[in-house]
C-alpha cells in the first residue's frame, strides 16, 4: 500500500495506472474510519483495478463553532484498516497543499446546500463540495464511493457531478448500522454509555415512521409529530429537524404519495448525529 501526501504526485501515478486501463474505485473519507467506510472500500475492491481512500479532515467544510479541532484522527488504526482491505493507495495530503495561500475558488451547489444540514450548518456543504472536486481532479477515478448516511451529500455530489461533467459514475452504499440501529458514524466516538443509549432513538423513530407510513398514513405533518414525542422523551436528545423530502430535489413533501425520505439531524448531549431512512410508496 502506498502512502502518498503531494497532489501531483498522486495525479502522474493515476494518470499512468489509468493509461494502462487500469479502472479506479475511489473512497474520499476524513479518517476514523469504521464499518461504514470499510463496507465502502470492500465494494471498491470489488469493482476496480486500483482503490484509493484519501484521509483528509477537510477545515472548509467545519464551521467556526463546530468540532474540526476535536474531530478524531485515529491516522494508525485508520492505515492498518487500508492495508487490511488491501487498498492500493492512500492520499493524505496536508492542508497547506490542499488550500495554499491564495485559494480563493470554491464550488457551490445552490439550493440543496441550503436545506436540511445546509440551513444549521451555513457554508458546510461548500466545503464540501470544494474538496471533493478537488480530489476529483487530483484522483481521477472512474468510480466514487458514498454512504448513504450522509445522504444529503450523496444528492448534492451527484448533482456538481453531472451540473460539471466530471467524468465519474457516483455509488451510493446502504447505511452501516449496529445490532441495535444506530447509524456508524465517526461522530459516534463522542458519546458516553449514557448517550449511546439516547442516541438509539434516531433509527427508533425513523422506523416508527416507516411503520406509520407503510400502514397508510399520508400525512407527513402527523408522522413528523409523533416521532418528535418520541425523541423529545430523551433528556439528552434535542431536535435539529426532522423532515420527509422526495430523493431529488430534497423538497419537504406534506402528502405522503412517492417514495420519500425521512431525515433527521438530533443534539445526543454535544454530538450532532444524522440518519435518514428511504421508504417506497405503495
Ligand atoms: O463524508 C465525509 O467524510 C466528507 O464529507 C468527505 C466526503 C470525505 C469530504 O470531506
Amino acid at each position: 500500500m502506498k502512502v502518498i501526501r503531494v497532489p501531483e504526485k498522486i495525479t502522474k501515478l493515476l494518470k499512468a495506472a489509468r493509461n494502462k486501463g487500469r479502472h479506479i474505485g475511489f473512497v474520499p473519507t476524513m479518517g476514523a474510519l469504521h464499518q461504514g467506510h470499510s463496507s465502502l472500500i470492500t465494494q471498491a475492491k470489488k469493482e476496480n483495478d486500483l482503490v484509493v481512500v484519501s484521509i483528509f479532515v477537510n477545515p472548509v467544510q467545519f464551521g467556526p463553532r463546530e468540532d474540526l479541532n476535536s474531530y478524531p484522527r485515529p491516522l494508525k488504526n485508520d492505515l492498518w484498516l487500508c492495508r487490511k482491505h488491501k487498498v492500493d493507495i492512500v492520499f493524505l495530503p496536508e492542508s497547506k497543499n490542499m488550500y495554499p495561500e491564495g485559494f480563493t475558488t470554491f464550488v457551490s451547489v445552490e439550493k440543496l446546500s441550503n436545506l436540511l444540514c445546509g440551513a444549521t450548518r451555513p457554508g458546510h456543504f461548500r466545503g464540501v463540495t470544494t474538496v471533493v472536486a478537488k480530489l476529483l481532479n487530483i484522483v481521477g477515478p472512474d468510480v466514487l464511493y458514498l454512504g448513504q448516511k450522509d445522504a444529503q451529500q450523496a444528492v448534492i455530489i451527484k448533482r456538481m457531478v453531472s451540473d460539471l461533467n466530471f467524468p465519474v459514475k457516483v455509488r451510493v452504499l446502504p447505511t452501516v448500522r449496529q445490532k441495535d440501529g444506530l447509524a456508524l458514524s465517526s461522530r459516534n466516538a463522542y458519546l458516553n454509555a449514557a448517550q449511546k443509549l439516547d442516541a438509539l432513538v434516531l433509527f427508533k423513530a425513523l422506523s416508527l415512521a416507516k411503520i406509520l407510513i407503510n400502514h397508510g398514513q399520508q400525512d407527513a405533518t402527523r408522522i413528523i409529530s409523533r416521532i418528535k414525542e418520541l425523541i423529545n422523551k430523551k433528556k439528552q436528545a434535542c431536535i435539529d429537524y426532522i423532515a420527509i423530502v422526495d430523493l431529488e430535489k430534497l423538497q419537504g413533501i406534506k402528502k405522503i404519495d412517492r417514495d420519500c425520505m425521512i431525515c433527521l439531524a438530533v443534539k445526543i448531549g454535544k454530538t450532532r448525529l444524522i440518519d435518514n431512512l428511504v421508504v417506497k410508496y405503495g
